[in-house]
Formats: structure tokens, sequence, C-alpha cells
């Protein structure tokens, strides 16, 4: 703890957080009156946090890019089925068995003033809102204009793969059998295919995991754009990004490749851009009492 990377991390998330949570224009100072400490309350939870579960920043942020993508960011995610939530986002097929991180959530909204939730959720949604790793770059492109986000956040965005992990199920079609070809994803770097194949046996097991960058796993830099010239992204929708012959995300990435701090000031704007994303304003919603239910329900 309170290593490089574990600071960055809590940095990072300490300004997620910061917009998530702060008023409807995202003003960064909102808790200068309410909360003098919030950066500090949020900086220590998820610290004390990644002292046993180095992945949670990882996972903290993909439940906030899971929340804003659907009926934008209003905490929908959280809410549990059950009362006034017949089907819960939770549920839905991007996020069962997959996202990660409430509890953590949960006790850093119990200590903050808070931008307000919804009242519902929206798990058809979820379903069709959320980006699949392998429905093709074009269409993710359109998932992500759907919400006002354009390529440069998409690849931006994007980076944070830089660090977590993903589960063999999610990419072991393109090791073996990538698009009913009867052949691996012709993309993927030949040495990398072969750790990634051990990794994920065919037929094996679909939950095992790997790290979503095989450079630096746990480090929030700039290796996950390198990895894709290399041709070592682990999902078909990262290396896409590189490898569409004539797609405007190629320059993007070779700019993010050859500047971490091109990069780095990208993907805040960009996180900016994507917390700005339908907030619940004036006397829409509620602030809830618990994360994970409706106030009286
Ligand atoms: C561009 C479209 C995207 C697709 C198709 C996609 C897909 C995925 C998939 C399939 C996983 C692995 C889930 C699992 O195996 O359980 C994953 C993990 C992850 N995603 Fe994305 N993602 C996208 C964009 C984003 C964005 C915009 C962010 C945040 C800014 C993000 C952050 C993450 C992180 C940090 C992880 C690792 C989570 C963990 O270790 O718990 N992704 N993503
Ligand atoms: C942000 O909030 C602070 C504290 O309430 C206020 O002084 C400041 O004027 C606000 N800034 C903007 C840009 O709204
Ligand atoms: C803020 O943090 C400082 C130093 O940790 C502490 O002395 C102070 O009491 C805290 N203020 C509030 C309002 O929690
Ligand atoms: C989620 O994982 C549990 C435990 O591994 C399993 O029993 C359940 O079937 C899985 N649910 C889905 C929808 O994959
Ligand atoms: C969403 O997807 C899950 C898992 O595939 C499915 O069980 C559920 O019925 C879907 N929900 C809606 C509302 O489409
Ligand atoms: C997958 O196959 C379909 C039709 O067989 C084709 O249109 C599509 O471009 C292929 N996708 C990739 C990523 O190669
Ligand atoms: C495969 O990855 C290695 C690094 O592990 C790299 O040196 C090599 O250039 C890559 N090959 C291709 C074709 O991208
Ligand atoms: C890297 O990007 C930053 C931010 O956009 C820029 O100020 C800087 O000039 C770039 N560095 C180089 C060597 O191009």
């Amino acid at each position: 703890m309170g290593s490089p990377t574990s600071l960055a991390v809590a940095t990072i998330f300490v300004a997620l957080v910061m917009l998530y949570e702060s008023n409807a224009q995202l003003n960064a100072t909102f808790y200068g009156d309410t909360c003098p400490n919030a950066s500090t309350i949020v900086r220590n939870a998820v610290q004390q946090a990644l002292q046993s579960d180095s992945r949670i920043g990882a996972s903290l942020i993909r439940l906030h890019f899971h929340d804003c993508f659907v009926n934008g960011c209003d905490a929908s995610i959280l809410l549990d089925r059950g009362g006034s939530i017949t089907q819960s986002e939770k549920d839905a097929a991007p996020n069962t068995n997959s996202t990660r991180g409430f509890d953590v959530v949960d006790n850093i909204k119990a200590a903050l003033e808070r931008r307000r939730d919804s009242l519902t959720a929206n798990q058809g949604g979820a379903n069709t809102s959320i980006p699949s790793p392998v429905e093709g770059l074009s269409n993710i492109a359109s998932k992500f204009s759907a919400v006002g986000l354009d390529t440069n956040d998409l690849v931006a965005l994007s980076g944070a793969h830089t660090f977590g992990r993903a589960q063999c199920r999610v990419f072991v079609g393109r090791l073996y059998n990538f698009n009913g070809t009867g052949n691996p994803d012709p993309t993927i770097n030949s040495s990398y295919l072969t750790t990634l194949q051990q990794t994920c046996p065919q037929n094996g097991d679909g939950t095992v995991l790997a790290n979503l960058d095989p450079t630096t796993p746990d480090s929030f830099d700039n290796s996950y754009f390198t990895n894709l010239q290399n041709n070592q992204g682990l999902l078909q929708s990262d290396q896409e990004l590189f490898s569409t012959t004539g797609a405007s995300t190629v320059s993007i990435v070779n700019s993010f490749s050859s500047n971490q701090t091109a990069f780095f000031e990208r993907f805040a704007q960009s996180m900016i851009n994507m917390g700005n994303i339908s907030p619940l304003t004036g006397t829409n919603g509620e602030i809830r009492s618990d994360c994970k239910k409706v106030n009286g329900g």
C-alpha cells in the first residue's frame, strides 16, 4: 500500500467519485461546502479495499461505466431485485457474475452527500446498451455515440483495460473458432495466442481469469495501447481498435502509445464526459438511504 500504483488508482477513483457523486453540473469543488474531506474518505476507502483486492480500482471503474451507459449515471446498477425492482441491472447479461465492487461503493456512498439516484432499474437497457466484446467496432462506436461519446472517448476509455481481469468465456471464441472460421483470430500475436490457449483450454472453465493487460497487469499506464500495436489485445473489441483497416481509431491508439501524458489527459476528460451522461437533477429521482434499495421499497 502506498505504492505508486495503488496511489494512482486511488487518485483516479477519487476523481471519479467526486464527479459521480457531486451535483448535476459536476462541480468538482461541490464538496467544499458540505463534505470537505470527501476525497480523503474516498481515498481511504479505496486504499483499504486495495489491501485485500488489488483489482478493486478496475472493478469500480467498470461499475461506473456500466451504470452510465444505461439511463445515465444514476446508480441504477446498484439496485437489487426486490420490491418495485422486478428486474435488476445486476442480473443483466453484461453484469451477472461479472461486475464487482458493490460493497465498496456502499461504504463510500454512506459517507458522502450524493448526486440523485434512480427510482428504477432497466435490465433490458443493460442487455442492449452496454457494448459486447464480440459485436464489432462499428456497433460499439454506435453505442458510444448514442450516449454522446465520440471516437476519442471510445479509445481513451477502452484504455481502462490497462488493468483488471477478464474471464476466459468472454474471449475464448477468438482462441479456437473465431467467428465460425474454425481457426483462431488471425490478428492475435502468435506467442500471446499460445499463452492464452494455456490459460483457457477449449471447453475449459470459462470463469478462469486473464489479465486485460499482459505487460503491466495492475498499473494504470499506456501499455494497453502498446499491446494493441503488438497484437496483444485480450478482447476482440480491444484489438479491433488497432487492427481494423482504415478505422479512425488506429491513429488514436498510436498517439496514446507514443505519449502517455496525452492518454492520461484524454482519459480524464473522457471520464468527465461519461460521468455527465444524463444525471438526475432537480426533484427527479431521490437520494437513497440504502444504495441497494429505493427508499421505502
Ligand atoms: C469499448 C467497449 C467495451 C467492452 C466491449 C468491454 C468489455 C469488457 C469485458 C468483456 C470485460 C471482462 C468482464 C468479465 O470477464 O467478467 C471487461 C472488463 C473491464 N472493463 Fe471493459 N469494456 C469496454 C469498455 C470499457 C470502459 C469504457 C471502461 C471504463 C472506463 C472499462 C473498464 C473495464 C475494467 C476496468 C475491466 C476489468 C474489471 C475487473 O477486473 O473487475 N471497459 N470489459
Ligand atoms: C462550485 O461549487 C463551489 C462551492 O459551492 C462554488 O463556490 C463555485 O462557484 C462552483 N463553481 C461552479 C463552476 O459552479
Ligand atoms: C477532516 O480531516 C481532518 C484531518 O484528517 C480532521 O482533523 C477533520 O476533523 C476532518 N473534518 C471532518 C469534517 O470530517
Ligand atoms: C453465476 O455463478 C454461479 C456460481 O458459479 C452459478 O451457479 C450461476 O449459474 C451463474 N449464473 C449465470 C447467469 O451465469
Ligand atoms: C437480460 O439478459 C438476461 C441474461 O441473458 C436474461 O435472462 C434477461 O431475461 C434479459 N432481460 C431483459 C429484460 O431482456
Ligand atoms: C464475422 O463473420 C461475418 C459473416 O460471416 C462477417 O460479416 C463479419 O465481418 C465477421 N467479423 C469479423 C470480425 O471478422
Ligand atoms: C508479438 O509480441 C512481441 C512481444 O511479446 C513483439 O515483440 C512482436 O513484435 C509481436 N508480433 C507481432 C506480429 O505483433
Ligand atoms: C504529449 O501530449 C501532451 C498532452 O497532449 C502534449 O502537451 C505534449 O506536447 C506531447 N508530447 C510530445 C512529445 O508530443
